[in-house]
């Protein structure tokens, strides 16, 4: 279990939790004067990704405000033009017209006035119809006080969006004495009910227990919040970056708006927990009337819960693309490399490739994919079909870019028959793949494809299924690993963990798998440092950070191996060289 220990940060933000931890999440935004404000001296290219989403330098988190307005895609984001360490942030802001090739503009939103001189934090993005978009975002005053801000575009004609204004009537949104006014953040987009006011909600704790304030209006300019936040869970710590949205039971195609609220639907609610750096969603029913969101109850509302990624992937945000009718997540990574070498990398922190969203057919989980854009990069192409893997074996794949690659695979594990017992002391993924690795013998599994690789392991990312059976209940239960502890030759730099590179074993269960024909499907997206993992079409993702010291650029291979003793057939692999994104980052910072 998760060891957590120690509370930093008397400088700035009291909200800060460190865990320390071998195998759990790293804590984020730790406080390092020193560096804050260190300007890259350059930009290191090793390790760094070349399609994923980042600014030509210095440090990143949390996707704020995404949106789809005339013609264009935005982006902002939490950044600091100064230096590779969380600090002096603002809202960078880049547009694209398909998700992929990007145009970096002016930062929209900085601290300026007095109610957010200290920090302009995450926020959303709402276009309000008959007024245009409005952006939501959380401002720190001088004594640190956090509160809800508004800002509009200066021309809401101009798709770029360039100028944002933020009118007088600040903030829409302050603590009240019964309220903790120094955890009080990341208000979501608004939905509109249909009563005729709109609505947000605000993350928060009181104590221990993490909720959700709900805020009402009925002009987008003043909001009166609720007698009840919309829904809360004790010993959960502090509640960031909320997100609530609705998902159809019946259309596994199509996303839903923000305000839909038809039938056949269910609403999700996600959450980033601070204490763990991990977030969790619950399925459950938004009851309109009284404003109340209950949990089904199908996974736990808690960080044992379901999760978009089980990986490092965190303070997540989804928008809903008017274009092409898609609920897409965007989500960020945090380096797991020391913050002495982000500073000497000079960048840090990536935005993941975005996520198509939709419920799984079981309705009691969600599933993720790739937006269809990214297959645009897709390069130079290997197949492979029908392939056995025995016992112990592996075959490379050769002939593309593996360190800069896009691999899809159909596995076909033939018969169950061999899958070992699962005990049910087994209930985190987590240590059981820290516990078995990729190279235990099992029945069905380990198996899946080797990473950035050296021919002999000194270095490798394996990501791969081990499929167990709960013999009282005669249930599968399918664990899928992407598995960093031997990532990279680097060893522990110093004994504080600080100065630890963060080599976890990410693992998640993958529920209602249909092994149809006996078939389960990987993709796995290599990007240098990142390797983000979809397993069975999207129903587990897990994302790692590595930074192998050998198996780097034309260095790395990449290997399908079986340790189980059910042989395993690669039905089919595609796998890509993927290109650089055109206009990437070009612009100014
Ligand atoms: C999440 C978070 C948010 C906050 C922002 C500050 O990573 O801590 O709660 O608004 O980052 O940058």
């Amino acid at each position: 279990m998760m060891r957590v220990s120690k509370i930093v940060s008397v400088l700035l933000l009291p909200v800060l939790i460190s865990i320390v931890n071998d195998n759990g999440v790293e804590a984020s935004h730790k406080v390092f004067k020193r560096f804050q404000s260190l300007s890259a001296e350059r930009v290191s290219p090793l390790h760094r990704p070349a399609f994923h989403f980042q600014p030509p330098m210095h440090w990143i988190n949390d996707p704020n405000g995404p949106m789809y307005y005339k013609g264009l895609y935005h982006l902002f984001y939490q950044y600091n033009p100064k230096g590779s360490v969380w600090g002096n942030i603002v809202w960078a802001h880049s547009v694209s017209k398909d998700l992929i090739n990007w145009e970096a503009l002016e930062p929209a939103i900085y601290p300026s006035k007095w109610f957010d001189i200290n920090g302009t934090w995450s926020g959303s993005a709402t276009v309000v119809p008959g007024k245009g978009p409005v952006i939501l975002y959380t401002g720190l005053k001088k004594d640190q006080t956090q509160m809800q801000n508004y800002a509009i575009p200066e021309d809401p004609s101009d798709p770029y969006l360039r100028k944002w204004i933020k009118p007088d009537d600040n903030p829409i949104a302050v603590a009240d004495r019964t309220m903790n006014r120094t955890s009080f953040r990341d208000p979501t987009t608004a939905w509109f009910g249909k009563d005729g006011r709109w609505r947000i909600l605000v993350g928060s704790k009181r104590k221990h227990r993490g909720m959700v304030y709900l805020y009402r209006s009925r002009d987008f300019r003043k909001w009166v919040k609720a007698k009840h936040p919309l829904h809360t869970k004790q010993d959960t710590g502090m509640w960031e970056c909320p997100d609530f949205f609705p998902v159809s039971l019946t259309d596994h195609k199509n996303g839903l708006d923000f305000s839909y609220n038809g039938p056949n639907i269910k609403h999700v609610l996600k959450v980033s927990l601070d204490m763990t750096r991990f977030e969790y969603y619950t399925l459950g029913k938004y009851y309109t009337d009284k404003d109340r969101y209950i949990p089904d109850g199908s996974s736990p509302d808690g960080w044992n819960g379901l999760r978009f990624d089980y990986g490092n992937f965190y303070a997540s945000k989804t928008f809903f693309d008017y274009k092409n009718k898609r609920r897409i997540l965007w989500g960020w990574a945090n380096e797991s490399d020391t913050v002495e070498d982000d500073t000497k990398k000079g960048w840090a922190g990536v935005q993941l490739i975005p996520r198509t969203v939709l419920l799984d057919s079981s309705g009691k989980q969600l599933v993720f994919w790739p937006v269809e854009e990214l297959n645009t990069l897709r390069g130079k192409k290997v197949e492979i079909k029908n392939k056995k893997i025995d016992y112990g074996q592996r075959f490379e794949v050769q002939g593309i870019t593996v360190a800069q690659a896009d691999v899809e695979v159909t596995f076909n594990v033939g018969s169950l028959a061999m899958a070992e017992p699962f005990d049910p002391k087994w209930t985190n993924a987590q240590d059981l793949c820290n516990m078995k690795g990729s190279t235990e013998k099992g029945g069905v599994g380990p198996f899946g494809l080797i990473t950035l690789a050296t021919p002999d392991y000194e270095e490798y990312t394996p990501v791969f299924f081990r499929v167990f059976k709960d013999t009282a209940t005669n249930e599968l239960k399918v664990l899928m690993c992407s598995d960093a502890k031997r990532s990279s030759l680097r060893t522990d730099d110093g004994t504080e963990p600080k100065d630890r590179m963060y080599k976890p074993s990410f693992a998640g269960f993958v529920h209602h798998v249909d092994f149809a024909d006996g078939r389960i499907s990987l993709r796995t997206l290599i990007d240098n440092s990142v390797v983000e993992s979809f397993g069975d079409k999207g129903k587990v993702v897990i994302t790692s950070r590595v930074y192998p010291e050998k198996a780097t650029t034309e260095n790395a291979h990449l290997y399908v191996f079986n340790n189980g003793t059910q042989p395993v057939t690669v039905e089919s692999l595609n796998a890509w060289s993927m290109n650089k994104p055109l206009e990437m980052n070009e612009g100014a910072h």
